[in-house]
C-alpha cells in the first residue's frame, strides 16, 4: 500500500516534494533522475575549477585542421559545423527560434562587418569619424555624445556595464594618491582630502589581480594592461567626480606616476583609456563570464541533475537557466576561443582573461556575492546617484518575495528541507569540490530561510545581475573612444613635468585598437547586445504554476508579475526626472535567464 502522500497544495498535482509522494513514485523519480546524472554530467562543462578543465574547454578549438582554422578565420560568416553544432541534451539546446534570432543577429554583424571591410580600406583609426564608418549602419552608442566629459566617465561606474567596481574608500590609498586627491579637492572642491575621507565622500575601484604574471604574460605584443586605482569624490551635488588615477598597483612606488585632472588634458584622457580597458577586463572576465554565466551554470547542471522535473524547485528555478548551457557552449567554441573576438580585440586575450577567471574562482566565495552582501562589503549604500545599486535592490525584493512565495507553498517547516533527498542532494553537489565546487555554499540546506534566500540569490544572478553587467555592453564599448579594450600604448613612468604634455589627442587615438582589433571589439559587443528575448516578467510560466495545479503559486506568480511591472514604471519616472536612461535593470529589458 502506498505512503501516504501529504498534499500540502490545493489540487492534487503532479508538483509534490519527493517525501509526500508514493513509494512507487519515489523510485521512478529517482530513475529519471539517475537517468539525468548520466545525461548531463558536470564533467562535460566544468568550466570552473582551477585545477581542472577550465583551460581546455576555453582554449584553441581542439582537433581543428589548419585549414578549417584558416576557414573560420577568414571567412567568418560560414564557421565549420562543429562550433555551431549542439553536444548538448536536445531541450537545453537553443530551441529553434533561439537558434534563429541568434544566427541571424550574428549573421547580420559579420555581413555589416564584411562590408565595412570592403568599403573602407583604412587601417589607421585616428579620429572619431574614422570609429563611426567602422560601425557601418550601426548608431554609435549615446556615449558617443559627452564620453570625454569627467561626470560621465565616474558614471560609468555607477549605470554602466560593469557597476560593481566602485567602493568607498575607507583606508589611505598611498601617499601619492592621496597627495594628488588632495590638490585636485582643493582647487575644484573646496575641501581636503582629509577631509573628504572623514566624510566617506572619497570612493575608488582598482584591478591589482590585473598586474599578476598569469594576466600580463599573456598581453599582446603591441596593447598593455594597466592596474589602475581611481580615486573619485562625490560632493554636496552629489555627483561623482574623477579625482586621480595611478596605472600600476598602489604598492610600486617606482616609476607610477599618478594623473589628476589638472593635468593637461590628453595626458589625464590617456590615464582614463588605460583605466576604461583594465575595466572592460575585469568586466568581461570577472562580473560577466565568471560570476553571472559560469556560476549559474554550476546551478543549471545541480538542478537537472538531481531535482526531478515534477519538484518545485525544479519548476521555479529551471526557466532561469534557459539557454544558459548552450549560450555558454558557444562561448567556449567561439567567443572565448583562439578564433574569437576575444582573442582578437582584448589585450590580454582570451588566455589571459580565461587565467583571470581561474584567479578570481580559485578564492571566489558564495557568501561574499549575494547583493546584499556585496554592496555591504563594498559600503556603498549612501553612494549618490548608484543607479544599479537603486534598481538591483528594487528587483532583488521583488525576486525574494516570489521565490519564498512559491517556495513557502511546499515548504511549510523545516522538517520539509530536511527530509527532502532530492533538495540535500542538489545543495551537496553545488558545494562539492568534485562537482560544482562553489565554496561556502552549504553542504546542507537545514532551514526555509535559508532556501529562500538562496533561491533568491540564483534567480537574481541568472536573470537580474546578468542584465546590469551584460545589457550595456554595446553601450559602453561600442563607442572605441570611450571604453577601448586594449590600449596601444606603453604605461608612462613619470608625470607631465613643468606644464609639457606627455601626450596629444593625436597619441590617444593612436593608442586605441587599429581597425582590425576595432572591428573585433564593436562586432563582439554587438553580438553580445542582442535583444531580450523572455523577460523575467514571463517568470512562473511553467505548468506547477498554472491554477489549475497550484491556485496559491498562481497568485504569487501574478503578484510578482505586478511587483516588477511597478518597478519598471518608477524607472521611467526617475529617468525622466533626472534626464538619464539607465534601463539595464528595467523588468522588460531583463531575460529571465542567461541566454546571450
Ligand atoms: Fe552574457
Amino acid at each position: 500500500m502506498d505512503s501516504t502522500p501529504i498534499s500540502r497544495i490545493s489540487n492534487p498535482s503532479p508538483y509534490q516534494l519527493p517525501q509526500h509522494v508514493s513509494n512507487d513514485r519515489q523510485r521512478a523519480r529517482q530513475l529519471t533522475i539517475a537517468i539525468n546524472k548520466g545525461r548531463y554530467p558536470f564533467a562535460h562543462d566544468e568550466g570552473l575549477d582551477e585545477e581542472r578543465r577550465l583551460p581546455a574547454q576555453l582554449g584553441p578549438w581542439p582537433g581543428a585542421s589548419k585549414l578549417r582554422r584558416a576557414m573560420t578565420k577568414l571567412v567568418g560568416i560560414l564557421p565549420p559545423k562543429e562550433l555551431f553544432v549542439s553536444e548538448l541534451p536536445p531541450e537545453v539546446r537553443f530551441t529553434g527560434p533561439k537558434f534563429f534570432r541568434h544566427g541571424t543577429h550574428a549573421g547580420s554583424m559579420k555581413l555589416r562587418q564584411a562590408w565595412v571591410k570592403l568599403t573602407n580600406f583604412a587601417a589607421r583609426t585616428h579620429s572619431d569619424a574614422s570609429f563611426e564608418r567602422l560601425l557601418g549602419t550601426i548608431p554609435p552608442p549615446s556615449v558617443k555624445n559627452g564620453w570625454e566629459s569627467d561626470a560621465v566617465f565616474a558614471r560609468q561606474r555607477l549605470a554602466g556595464v560593469n557597476p560593481i567596481a566602485i567602493r568607498r574608500c575607507a583606508d589611505n590609498p598611498g601617499d601619492a594618491l592621496a597627495k594628488a586627491a588632495d590638490q585636485v579637492l582643493i582647487v575644484r572642491h573646496r575641501t581636503t582630502f582629509k577631509k573628504a575621507m572623514k566624510a566617506g565622500r572619497v570612493y575608488m575601484t582598482e584591478y591589482p589581480m590585473l598586474w599578476d604574471s598569469p594576466v600580463q604574460e599573456h598581453v599582446r605584443g603591441n596593447a598593455t594592461l594597466a592596474a589602475p586605482t581611481t580615486l573619485f569624490y562625490t560632493g554636496d551635488d552629489g555627483v561623482l567626480m574623477p579625482l586621480a588615477i595611478q596605472l600600476k598597483p598602489r604598492e610600486i612606488k617606482d616609476r607610477n606616476p599618478v594623473f589628476t585632472p589638472l593635468n593637461r588634458r590628453w595626458d589625464w584622457m590617456m590615464a582614463r583609456g588605460h583605466v576604461q580597458a583594465s575595466d572592460s577586463h575585469y568586466h568581461e572576465s570577472i562580473s560577466h563570464l565568471l560570476e553571472t554565466h559560469l556560476v549559474s551554470e554550476v546551478f543549471a547542471l545541480a538542478t537537472l541533475r538531481n531535482l526531478h522535473p515534477d519538484h518545485p524547485l525544479n519548476q521555479l528555478m529551471l526557466p532561469h537557466f534557459e539557454h544558459t548551457l548552450a549560450i555558454n557552449e558557444q562561448a567556449r567554441k567561439n567567443l572565448l576561443a583562439e578564433h574569437g573576438e576575444i582573442a582578437k580585440s582584448m589585450a590580454a586575450k582570451h588566455t589571459g582573461n580565461i587565467n583571470l577567471v581561474r584567479m578570481t574562482w580559485a578564492s571566489w566565495k558564495y557568501q561574499d556575492h549575494s547583493l546584499d552582501t556585496d554592496l555591504e562589503n563594498r559600503d556603498v549604500r549612501d553612494l549618490p546617484g548608484y543607479l544599479y545599486r537603486d534598481d538591483a535592490t528594487k528587483v532583488y525584493k521583488a525576486i525574494d518575495e516570489y521565490a519564498r512565495g512559491i517556495l513557502g507553498i511546499w515548504y511549510q517547516t523545516n522538517e520539509d528541507i530536511l527530509n527532502d533527498p532530492e533538495l540535500q542532494t542538489w545543495a551537496r553537489e553545488v558545494s562539492n569540490p568534485s562537482a560544482g565546487g562553489i565554496k561556502g555554499f552549504p553542504e546542507k540546506i537545514t532551514t526555509r530561510e535559508q532556501l529562500f534566500d538562496i533561491a533568491a540569490n540564483v534567480i537574481f544572478r541568472a536573470s537580474a545581475q546578468h542584465a546590469a553587467v551584460n545589457n550595456g555592453q554595446f553601450g559602453a564599448y561600442g563607442w572605441v573612444p570611450n571604453a577601448p579594450v586594449a590600449m596601444y600604448s606603453a604605461l608612462p613612468d613619470h608625470a607631465p613635468e613643468d606644464d609639457r604634455p606627455l601626450f596629444t589627442k593625436a597619441d590617444y587615438y593612436k593608442a586605441l585598437p587599429d581597425r582590425k582589433r576595432a572591428l573585433g571589439q564593436t562586432g563582439m559587443v554587438w553580438l553580445l547586445s542582442e535583444p531580450t528575448e523572455r523577460s523575467i516578467l514571463r517568470a512562473g510560466e511553467l505548468m506547477a504554476f498554472t491554477k489549475e495545479h497550484c491556485f496559491e503559486a498562481y497568485q504569487v506568480v501574478g503578484q510578482f508579475r505586478r511587483q516588477l511591472r511597478a518597478i519598471s514604471d518608477g524607472i521611467d519616472l526617475r529617468n525622466d526626472e533626472i534626464g538619464f536612461e539607465y534601463n539595464y535593470l528595467k523588468p522588460q529589458n531583463i531575460d529571465h535567464s542567461i541566454s546571450i
